[in-house]
């Protein structure tokens, strides 16, 4: 495969943005990738000011940084700067990863869904084809894992959001005829997949849904990650899900695809998601 960035010949410094960022895992992450390879790098986590976004992104690239992952609260504001977008990344409407081109130009993919859909299908061993999904939420973390998931084939798949015409708008948008959007209260049955994909978990409450979601045995699936269950895992697990897991894997898969786009290199993310989680403890 040719090197579309050729990055041999320019020093390897990259860096996640955020605001804030000091606690990003980002930089442990690809600092473990790139020892899997043999690669000198260097990785740091830059807290940039919300109004200088595009600024202090145009500082890094200037500086040499040649590879940029983007999080909360500029996944957007990187979406509009990137001059070329990859298509998971227009469906998304959002940039994880921005790359800076030898002739300057800035490149802008979204590895987030990929990531989820990794975690879910090959770590977690539960392929979507033919399974019944439920999304909770309807915000940027929802559109941006909805085009994946699609791309998994489950038999139906089904947005519900606090504000109902956010989900409809986003069940629109994804224009096929096994998505649906709805209001938490037009729930009914239960799902093989509840993904929380609204920001509940960041403060420990829970999305207003019933318990009967969960399909007894199902799997609860979390886009949150902490060191303790989330309140919606341990919520799952009392409802009768048989699995609940929180982003953890999501985090490192992403990160991982990031990594593939600057390298072209497939990093092993298991040893890198059992560290982490080792770390918590
Ligand atoms: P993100 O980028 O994390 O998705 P967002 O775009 O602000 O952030 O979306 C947050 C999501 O969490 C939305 O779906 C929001 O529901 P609304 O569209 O009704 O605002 C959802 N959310 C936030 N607080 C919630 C709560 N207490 N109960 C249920 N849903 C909640």
């Amino acid at each position: 495969m040719t090197d579309l960035f050729d990055f041999e010949r320019r020093s390897l410094r990259f860096a996640v943005v955020g605001h804030p960022v000091a606690h990003s895992k980002s930089p442990r992450i690809h600092d473990a990738f790139a020892r899997q390879f043999g690669i000198t790098l260097t990785y740091e986590a830059v807290d940039l000011d919300p109004i200088a976004f595009e600024q202090g992104v145009r500082h890094l690239q200037a500086g040499g940084v040649i590879g940029i992952n983007v999080t909360i609260p500029f996944k957007q504001a990187a979406y509009r700067l990137a001059e070329t977008l990859s298509d998971r990344a227009r469906a998304a409407q959002a940039v994880n990863t921005l790359a800076f081109l030898p002739d300057g130009k800035i490149s802008g993919d979204n590895t987030d869904g990929a990531g989820l859909l990794r975690d879910l299908e090959i770590n977690l061993a539960s392929p979507l084809r033919g399974m019944r999904v439920l999304i909770l939420g309807a915000g940027g973390a929802a559109r941006g894992i909805l085009k994946p998931l699609l791309s998994a084939q489950p038999n139906d798949l089904v947005i519900a959001n606090r504000t109902a015409s956010r989900a409809r708008d986003l069940a629109d948008e994804a224009g096929a005829d096994s998505v649906q959007g709805i209001a938490f209260g037009e729930l009914s049955g239960a799902f093989d997949l509840v993904i929380n994909a609204t920001s509940t978990s960041l403060t420990g409450g829970l999305p207003d849904v019933g318990e009967h979601v969960f399909k007894l045995g199902g799997l609860a699936y979390d886009l949150a990650y902490a060191d303790q269950p989330t309140s919606f895992m341990r919520w799952a697990i009392s409802s009768g899900a048989g699995k609940a897991v929180d982003g953890l894997g999501m985090l490192v898969e992403q990160a991982a695809e990031s990594f593939f786009v600057w390298h072209q290199k497939r990093p092993d993310t298991r040893p890198v998601i059992d560290e982490l989680r080792a770390g918590f403890r």
